[in-house]
């Protein structure tokens, strides 16, 4: 925002806060549910005559625009200083054009596309009335046994922070007072996505350093890139609830980093530091929020019901308290609620913006480049057009239950709108030309009656096309589980298809990784499709019959087995590596019953063409402090079909003042080349990206020679070397 304009909006917030009684400020920061309810939270208000006593500061409803336009009146005609209410909504993976889940999302490794979802997330949900967002979600996790995989970035910190980025900018744009901007929200602040055996909201405990390198770089990056809210995680860290963590709200967030805008509790958070067991009521658990610097309260009315007696007790200093309430005001002023709390209030124009076709457009082109190829044994894709018989089986090929195919946080979008993966393949090559059967019911239970149906039509057929993988509900919060099978029994209906001695192409959804050896035995050509969201069918065909060629790689590594988790790329090395997969010594860090290896690494990502690469160089072998490094690398693409490849650089620093990771991403870049076609890419990399925490808490680095890999995987790379030389 530009300085003149920030000067005029704090001296608005200044005259409007010397109005106001110490309730009044108190209802700024009580943000409460408008008309969702579920039976974990108690409401127990009079919401109208809460609204009109300018209590409430905030709502988050799914509701009619009759709704919201009522309380926006009572707000602004009946409340003594007619402050109008923020209204905020989970808008994850799109409003009404839903996108692919997020983890999807991150596997297309294309920011653009990331951010034209978002700026389109918000032009629909401002539209329907809505200024706020509950995203973007930036929870870095090694735990596909939590449900919340799914909405986060996946597993690194530097695409995460790439990602935060972009979404932050899809939804704030570069000006809050446009019609089409809104209040982005980068939760769960933070290390949310690190629990106790992946269960959700459990405990966490990480060492500072690992907070630093690996959970707050998506946070920071959100916050340098001005996004106005954080939420709260619902965990401890470290024994000490998020809500109520001076560390991480006043320290770190507010200040090493100057954020500027609020902090929003997660549902209820503040009322849990009781069961969390820091706080014997709801008095003291509102005492130590404020404290810790959580400005707003969401859900549990801590802050309404008991600051006013804690700052009229001296318990609580009013300054603390007008700060938070500051931080809040200011936005509300920024989106122009203040000059017109109805803007956003027009059903006309609702009407004229959801779901343009310029929307569905871009919500197919994310879907099909989060499409990752996991394996194409005889190159069985891309499908050509000859004209053939396809069974399409599985439970998810023509859903419109359970979320399918859609993801879970699906915000207004209607199943309805949903493109199935049927429909998709009917319009490619006619109903005649498709045999349809389920296989299994919805949540992966294969009876033999069904799986023999399933068998029948694959043997009328040329080729089989299976839609397996979990359901839109599997995934999700409250949605961890132990056992990453596909599944029910799918791996039965697998063994069944693949005995037809038909050619067989899998199409996976899931919110997670899952592990799948007999699939990946059995079947030659599988697609990672995630949960592609409205344009499933269309997206999914696009890849299947070659129109797109597949570009995606995993944000996430897939796990050989539950046992292996945590499992990601960045990890340390032990005093006992292995020389390779196959030191089978005794004394070396291995397991004895399953290999170190994942079934899929991260950055993995097949494509219809072969791209190459040659000429690495480095722009020295020494270089100083000053100086950036220059990492170049010819990619060409030597195969059948044009395409894109995201090439991806990493680092290591063999020997630090403390461990470092064997491999840490750095730098990526998505390059896409007609058949034939070469390209240098140049990566630049200086001081700042060979940085560290070492073992006092400092950011800095040492000189001596660092690694740099650079490849189409994190596995599959090349290597060199240079000296940083020493900074002493
Ligand atoms: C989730 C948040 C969400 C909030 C409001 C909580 O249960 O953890 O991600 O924003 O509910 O719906």
């Amino acid at each position: 925002m530009p300085h003149g304009k920030s000067d005029h909006v704090h001296q608005k917030v200044d005259s409007l806060l010397a109005l106001m009684t110490l309730k009044e400020k108190l209802g700024q920061l009580n943000h409460l549910k408008g008309n969702y309810s579920t039976d974990i939270y108690e409401q127990n208000v009079d919401l109208n005559k809460a609204i009109a006593d300018g209590e409430v500061g905030a709502l988050t409803p799914f509701t009619t625009m009759d709704n919201l336009i009522r309380w926006q009146k009572i707000a602004t005609e009946e409340s003594r200083l007619g402050i109008p209410l923020f209204y905020a909504a989970d808008v994850v993976h799109g409003y009404k054009t839903i996108f692919p889940v997020p983890i999807g999302q991150a596997a297309s490794w294309d920011m653009e596309a990331i951010e034209l979802s978002e700026r389109i997330a918000a032009t629909e949900m401002a539209s329907a009335g809505l200024n706020w967002t509950f995203a973007p979600m930036l929870d870095v996790t090694r735990d596909p046994r939590w449900g919340r995989v799914m909405e986060g970035p996946g597993e690194d910190p530097f695409l995460a922070g790439e990602i935060a980025k972009a979404r932050v900018r899809g939804f704030q744009g570069d000006d809050l007072g446009a019609e089409n901007t809104v209040l982005a929200c980068a939760k769960h602040f933070v290390a949310y996505g690190a629990p106790e055996g992946g269960r959700d909201y459990n405990t966490v405990e990480v060492s500072q350093r690992t907070l630093r390198e690996v959970y707050l770089p998506p946070f920071q990056e959100a916050v340098e890139e001005g996004v106005a809210t954080v939420m709260n995680g619902f965990n401890t860290l470290n024994s000490i609830p998020a809500s109520a963590n001076s560390f991480l709200l006043r320290d770190i967030l507010k200040g090493e980093w100057g954020f500027a805008g609020f902090t929003v509790s997660d549902a209820n958070s503040f009322y849990e530091l009781i069961p969390h067991g820091v706080a014997a009521d709801r008095r003291e658990a509102a005492l130590k929020c404020i404290q810790a610097g959580s400005d707003t309260d969401l859900w549990s009315q801590v802050y309404i019901d008991h600051l006013e007696q804690l700052v009229s007790s001296g318990a609580v200093d009013p300054k603390l308290v007008d700060d938070a309430v500051r931080r809040v005001l200011k936005y509300k002023y920024e989106l122009g609620l203040f000059e017109d709390p109805f803007r956003y209030l027009d059903s006309a124009r609702m009407t004229k913006t959801l779901m343009q076709p310029a929307f569905l457009e871009a919500a197919r082109d994310l879907a099909r480049k989060s499409l990752v190829l996991l394996k194409n044994e005889q190159k069985l894709l891309p499908l050509d057009n000859q004209s053939r018989k396809i069974a399409l089986i599985g439970p998810l090929a023509h859903s419109r239950q359970y979320r399918d195919l859609m993801g879970n946080w699906k915000a207004a979008g209607d199943m309805n709108d949903v493109v199935t993966i049927y429909e998709g393949l009917v319009k490619r090559v006619g109903k005649e030309n498709v045999y349809l059967a389920q296989g299994c019911e919805a949540f992966g239970k294969c009876p033999t009656e069904l799986t023999n149906q399933a068998s029948a039509i694959a043997r009328k057929a040329d080729i089989v096309i299976l839609a397996i993988g979990e359901n839109g509900y599997s995934t999700g919060e409250g949605a961890s589980k132990t056992n990453l099978s596909l599944p029910g029994n799918q791996e039965d209906l697998v063994e069944a298809i693949s005995k037809t001695g038909k050619p067989v192409i899998a199409l996976l959804f899931n919110g997670r990784p899952l592990i799948f050896h007999d699939l990946k035995r059995k079947v030659p050509a599988v697609l990672e499709c995630w949960e592609p969201g409205t344009t499933a069918g269309d997206a999914v065909m696009d890849v299947v019959f070659g129109d797109y060629n597949p570009s995606g790689k995993l944000p996430i590594t897939f796990p050989n087995d539950v046992g292996q988790i945590p499992i990601y790329h960045s990890q340390l090395n032990t005093g006992r590596p292995r020389s390779g997969p196959d030191d089978k010594r005794w004394g070396v860090s291995k397991w004895s019953d399953v290999p170190n290896e994942p079934l899929y690494p991260f950055g993995y990502g097949l494509s219809y063409t072969n791209f190459t690469y040659s000429k690495m160089q480095l722009s020295d072998s020494v270089i100083s402090k000053a100086d950036t490094l220059l990492v170049s690398v010819d990619t060409t693409n030597a195969g059948d079909y044009s395409g894109c490849e995201v090439v991806q650089l990493y680092i290591q620093d063999p020997v630090a003042s403390v461990s470092r990771p064997v491999k840490a991403l750095k730098a990526f870049d998505r390059v896409c080349l007609e058949k034939g076609k070469r390209q240098k890419v140049v990566f630049h990399i200086s001081v700042d990206d060979l940085k560290y925490w070492d073992d006092k808490m400092n950011y800095k680095t040492d000189g001596g020679i660092f690694h740099v890999f650079v490849g189409s995987s994190s596995v599959d790379v090349s290597k060199m070397t240079f000296r940083l030389e020493d900074l002493q």
